[in-house]
């Protein structure tokens, strides 16, 4: 009888590195692109008090198989990966049938890791990616990687890698010339376990990776494109949890738009010869409120000076967009939470400033949008409450004002 195999026989012995080497410490051309970084953090789940061939199937009719799983998650808990949890970054071996390959029981964070004006490295409210995480699990019945086990697994992983973490320079965190470097955090939650039916995965890994990276999107200002044609998110779908389908959903969106096509009468028309950075969801439903970019919210500053947020079950709560709405209230702005119709963003007398706003995109001003044939451009140099809401976010960010809210986290 075949032994029965372990998780480290599953992990392809350290190979060579399919990503770009890093040309230390050039930074000078980084984008979203994958770096190397050195190490990896991994954790693994597994439900293997369990007899797949016996009592699984058994059980999953007795009692249901979501309260049975989920009672499961509880009984084994995490565990360290034998000889890890830090490994080099290496490939990881896969099962074909892979849960995560198919049915998208996977989630991941991003975060930033930096050095402050202080010399210190730093991460930017840990907890609350670490409770995302959590959020998105409960939605696809993933297993809650704890807290500590997640903010302990970022910071090693970040000061494994310190290296890579770019250096401060205060001229690169000027609003006329931002050129924002950081070490990105990618923490990532998969169902690894074969499963061909579609039910949650009985085995689990989470880890960490970093990359050293730059501004998301062109910091001065990005074009995008209103879609009335596709949706992100559906209400009730998972519009609202970080789920790795949401991203899928934008790929052909976006491919179009960068080439300047907008979809009009159920096939692709050319409707500008520049490209469209991204592009604009509007909700499912009423075809008529704005929801998110693909990778980041959306937010809007009123005429009159507030900040607007949309709402909606199905837009993913952001850390950055809720870091955001304190800082525009401590400084004495009102602050709505409400449905923003398309036509309201179009109009000139009502909208003021617009930005996309996350992790990765920081705050990046819309400098115009186009929608069904209509422009609405915006003057992103003359956005006064963007730029204060900037200085302020990355002020704190990098320790070059003080944290009031003890957002920072000094972890070397
Ligand atoms: C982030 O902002 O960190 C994200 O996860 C979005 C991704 C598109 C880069």
């Amino acid at each position: 009888m075949a032994s029965k195999k372990t998780f480290s026989d599953t992990l392809s012995p350290a190979i060579s590195l399919p990503f770009r080497a890093l040309e230390f410490p050039d930074f000078q051309n980084l984008r979203f692109d994958i770096y190397q970084t050195a190490k990896l953090f991994l954790a693994h789940h597994q439900t293997s008090h369990l007899n797949r061939d016996e009592q699984w199937p058994a059980r999953c009719f007795e009692i249901g198989w979501e309260k049975y799983y989920s009672d499961q998650y509880e009984e084994t808990g995490w565990q360290k990966v034998p000889g890890g949890p830090l490994f080099d970054l290496q490939n990881l071996a896969l099962h074909p049938a892979a849960c995560a390959l198919h049915y998208a029981p996977a989630t991941f964070e991003g975060s930033k890791a930096m050095i402050s004006a202080k010399g210190r490295i730093v991460l930017f409210r840990p907890e609350m990616n670490a409770q995302r995480m959590q959020f998105t699990a409960s939605r696809l019945l993933l297993p809650k990687v704890p807290v500590d086990l997640f903010i302990e697994a970022v910071v090693q992983t970040v000061l494994a890698n310190r290296e890579f973490i770019p250096p401060f320079r205060r001229e690169n965190w000027a609003w006329e010339t931002r050129n924002p470097m950081c070490t990105y955090v990618r923490p990532l939650l998969f169902g690894h376990g074969p499963e061909l039916g579609v039910k949650p995965a009985r085995d689990h890994l989470f880890m960490v990776f970093t990359s050293p990276v730059q501004s998301y999107w062109p910091i001065h200002g990005i074009r995008v494109l209103v879609t009335d044609y596709f949706h992100r998110a559906a209400p009730g779908g998972t519009g609202n949890v970080k789920v790795i389908g949401n991203y899928a959903s934008g790929l052909l969106p976006s491919g179009l738009a960068k080439h300047g096509y907008d979809w009009v009468d159920g096939k692709p028309r050319k409707v500008s010869d520049e490209p469209f950075h991204d592009v604009l969801y509007l909700d499912a439903v009423h075809n008529k409120y704005v929801e998110e970019f693909a990778g980041a919210n959306f937010i809007a500053i009123s005429t009159d000076g507030a900040l607007i947020v949309p709402k909606s079950d199905s837009i993913l709560a952001g850390n950055t967009s809720a870091s955001l709405m304190q800082l525009a209230a401590g400084e004495g702005w009102r602050v709505e939470k409400r449905p923003i119709a398309v036509d309201e963003i179009m109009d000139k007398k009502r909208i003021a400033e617009a930005f996309c706003t996350g992790n990765a995109a920081i705050i990046t001003p819309i400098s115009e949008f186009y929608y069904k044939g209509r422009y609405r451009r915006f003057t992103p140099e003359k956005n006064i409450k963007t730029r204060r809401l900037w200085d302020l976010l990355v002020g704190i960010q990098f320790q070059m004002l003080d944290d009031p809210y003890g957002w920072v986290r000094e972890i070397g």
